[in-house]
């Protein structure tokens, strides 16, 4: 092993010296020195060898250029890629813009692409460079788009679709949001993906695919809920494939392009709270899963959560470093998690790197649940987050009302790692299944086995609920607020928050000031990012709903809470922009594809042995407390782990909340999901945050040593590299706006730096 990885840095000394451009595939032979994936390179360690930017001049960087993206609505995180001199990017109303990436100027657009796909796009060339591609999910679907001309390749799949409703082994009409908003990683002439069905009760199960980039063809399948004969099947009960889903990975897939293996961070199976339907260990929910990426082949499996009652999905891109280890140099992997743990195993052979301990875990108290007497707990690596919730944890910044009432009710809640949720009290974990480290948020220096971990410290409070069916056809005029109160508990306040304002999703208050009924509709029915569809609504529950929501005069106080997006009407396409390309509107096959009916599956298939009762988390403090956050600050910090000893080698809190204060519903800085990092060699460590900046640390301490404030929240992870000999950093800032001012005239953007020009 030590003889291929001298192999490898050598090759890429090699790349160095010619003009990275020139590659073909680059992304495989040249890793560090381009930006053509979501997430720098197949190995998504966001790490660039590029050295123009150092220590010393860093704060000399200046603007270079931005890009405004002209739209009101800001739910996209966008990854920009650059390909030669091109940027690829998201911008005014649902478009593909490609620019300038070196002044922004617009080359083509391509307009209505609402698409799913919205923190990146994958790319993909011929060896000749000829042929050349971006692709991205869209409606349930694949679909790729010419680099060079903008339009889209009708030679994919079916008249330049690939319906990914398809080929799961599922009914069609029972599968929805076969796709992710990450985008899939490419291998050779295959692109990779992964899925977001939701782990609701019945969702669809997320297995990984891959399809060949020409045409479209489905190359393999890795069942992550096994079937009958298949490894693992006997960690569920003999028909749980045929109702269970989830167990899917939304995150990131991380190639070692070298070795040809994908790693992959695996989801929590459904539902996620309750498990009487699924007793057993449950794989291939919760591990880090190593496939052969040319066939899709096993080829070795660690479950970090055995059984999930939690929602601790696996999610971050897996890091593929080469640490010192023994003596010896090891290619290996490491996996951050939502619970606070790093784990590390060799990369070939799954073996851990320190040892992973089995240790007895609380059992749960709920009718017909079997919780796993036993969890993995890493041995020498320290969790990167706070575990357990205790009186000083409390937030400072809560009354002393509130300070009261949560004393008394932290001594009737079981807090702690691993503590089974009951519909009899309050559950507290910290962190909460929407803390920890998520999507985008790990990057490293492989060379030097340095892994950064961006996390978040929140606490969730749970309690379950039992699931009443809902009536549906039942008349609502007379008790449709009643109706619309109890649907609303059921099926939207996890997300939305117990007084609207948000929490995972965005505030919901006042909705009809920014939606029409047919909008709320076709997001509810549709579902819409990481939002499930509602497919079984009848039209009179969604009246009730939106009626609900759009009359909240009273319902305002103590719900001021830091909304994720500022949702504004959808505007109209915009005329093409003056001068740029524009290429054919909306997708190709979109119309056809919409038209195959949804009948998501609602009860278990006949002969199935079944729970007698269902339950969901209705506690109306699953995403932190009532507040942004029950605990004191740091609410977000980057963590840097040197594998080659095991320890932290610095930790720092991240953000900075300016708007603080006493009893008010306290924001989040760092706001740890789809921020972004970038690690350089020359010993950089760059993070964006949810107070409004990006920021440069040494990556030896932690100091800082750099800083830029947006007048919007950076989103989605920023993107470096170089054109014409100068080194260029972009950040996407288009989110809830930092600055004063009324929110149409803060510029949403794209924001490019660099050194200045020598004179
Ligand atoms: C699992 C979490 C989750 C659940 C459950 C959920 N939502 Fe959402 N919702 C989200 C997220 C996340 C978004 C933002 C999606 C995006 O744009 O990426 C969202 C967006 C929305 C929007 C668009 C808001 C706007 O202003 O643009 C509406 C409306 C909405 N949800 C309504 C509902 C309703 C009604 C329910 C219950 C029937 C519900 N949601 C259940 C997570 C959820």
């Amino acid at each position: 092993m030590g003889a291929s990885i001298v192999v490898f840095v050598a090759v890429c000394i090699g790349c160095m010296s010619t003009k990275s451009t020139m590659q073909p595939n680059s992304y495989v032979t040249n890793p560090y020195t381009t930006w053509r994936q979501y997430g720098g390179g197949a190995d998504q360690s966001k790490y660039t060898e590029l050295k123009q930017i150092t220590k010393t001049n860093i704060k000399d960087l200046e603007l270079a250029w931005t890009y405004s993206t002209g739209d009101n609505v800001s739910s996209y995180r966008f990854n920009p890629i650059v390909v030669d001199n091109v940027m690829y990017l998201l911008a005014k109303d649902n478009s593909l813009v490609a620019v300038d990436a070196t002044s922004g100027k617009e080359i083509w657009i391509h307009t209505g692409l609402n698409l799913t796909s919205k923190r990146g796009l994958s790319y993909w060339e011929s060896k000749d460079r000829k042929d050349r591609r971006l692709i991205f999910f869209m409606n349930n679907t694949l679909q790729e788009i010419d680099a060079i001309t903008g339009k889209s390749i009708l030679t994919f799949g079916t008249d330049g679709v690939v319906n990914l409703r398809e080929g799961l082994g599922r009914p069609v009409e029972e599968v929805v949001r076969p796709t992710s908003s990450t985008p899939g990683i490419i291998f050779d002439d295959l692109i990779i993906l992964g899925m977001a069905p939701g782990d609701v009760i019945f969702s669809a199960p997320g297995h990984l695919r891959a399809y060949n980039v020409v045409t479209g063809k489905q190359e393999w399948i890795f069942h992550t809920v096994p079937q009958p004969g298949e490894y693992g099947y006997e960690t569920w009960p003999k028909d749980a494939y045929k109702y269970t889903g989830g167990v899917n990975t939304w995150g990131e897939i991380s190639v070692d392009a070298k070795r040809g293996i994908a790693y992959f961070p695996i989801g929590s199976p459904s539902f996620d709270y309750y498990g009487a339907d699924r007793k057993g260990q449950n794989l291939y929910g919760n591990c880090l899963l190593a496939l052969d990426a040319r066939t899709g082949k096993r080829l070795w499996h660690f479950q970090l959560v055995h059984h999930d009652l939690w929602d601790f999905d696996v999610v971050p891109a897996p890091q593929l470093i080469t640490v010192m280890h023994n003596g010896k140099k090891v290619d290996a992997v490491a996996q951050a998690t939502k619970h606070g743990f790093l784990f590390a195993f060799d990369r070939v052979t799954g073996e851990p790197l320190w040892p992973i301990e089995e240790r007895p875990v609380p059992k749960s108290t709920m009718p017909e649940e079997e919780s796993w007497p036993t969890q993995p707990f890493p041995t020498v690596l320290q969790p990167f987050n706070r575990q357990k919730l205790t009186f000083e944890d409390l937030n400072p910044y809560l009354t002393d009302a509130q300070k009261e009432t949560w004393k008394k009710r932290i001594t009737q809640t079981r807090s702690g790692l691993f503590e089974p949720l009951s519909d009899k009290y309050e559950t507290i974990t910290l962190p909460g299944a929407n803390g920890g480290a998520i999507v985008g948020n790990t990057a490293s220096n492989p060379k030097k086995g340095l892994v950064f971990v961006s996390t978040m410290d929140k606490p969730a409070v749970y309690k379950l609920k039992k699931l009443e069916p809902v009536q549906l056809s039942v008349p609502l005029s007379s008790n449709e607020t009643e109706f619309a109160k109890a649907f609303y508990t059921q099926n939207c306040q996890s997300c939305h928050a117990a007084n609207y304002a948000g929490a995972v999703g965005p505030s919901l208050i006042n909705i009809n000031t920014r939606l029409t009924f047919d909008n709320f509709k076709s997001t509810v029915t549709d579902g819409r990012g990481q939002m499930p569809a509602f497919i079984h609504l009848d039209e009179k529950a969604i009246i009730a709903v939106f009626k609900l929501l759009s009359d909240t005069s009273g319902r305002r106080a103590g719900g001021n809470a830091r909304r994720w997006f500022d949702p504004l009407p959808m505007p109209k396409a915009k005329t093409p922009v003056t001068g740029a390309v524009v290429a054919n509107g909306g997708a190709p096959g979109e119309a056809a594809v919409s038209k195959v009916p949804l009948n998501p599956m609602t009860d278990y298939p006949p002969g199935v042995a079944r729970p007698k009762d269902r339950y969901v988390d209705g506690s109306a403090f699953s995403w932190g407390g009532g507040f942004s956050n029950l605990i004191g600050p740091p609410w977000t910090s980057i963590v840097c782990y040197d594998l080659n000893t095991g320890q932290i080698k610095w930790k720092r809190a991240l953000g900075n909340d300016e708007k603080v204060a006493p009893g008010q519903n306290f924001g989040i800085p760092g706001g740890s999901q789809n921020k972004g990092m970038i690690v350089t060699a020359t010993g950089i460590v760059f993070a964006t945050c949810g107070d409004g900046y990006i920021y440069a640390y040494d990556e030896e301490n932690g100091n800082l040593l750099w800083k830029y404030k947006f007048p919007r929240v950076p989103e989605g992870l920023p993107a470096m590299y170089e054109v014409n000999g100068r080194q260029y950093l972009a950040v996407c800032s288009v989110a809830a706006k930092v600055t004063d001012g009324p929110d149409n005239l803060v510029p949403r953007a794209y924001y490019v730096f660099a050194l200045p020009k020598k004179k």
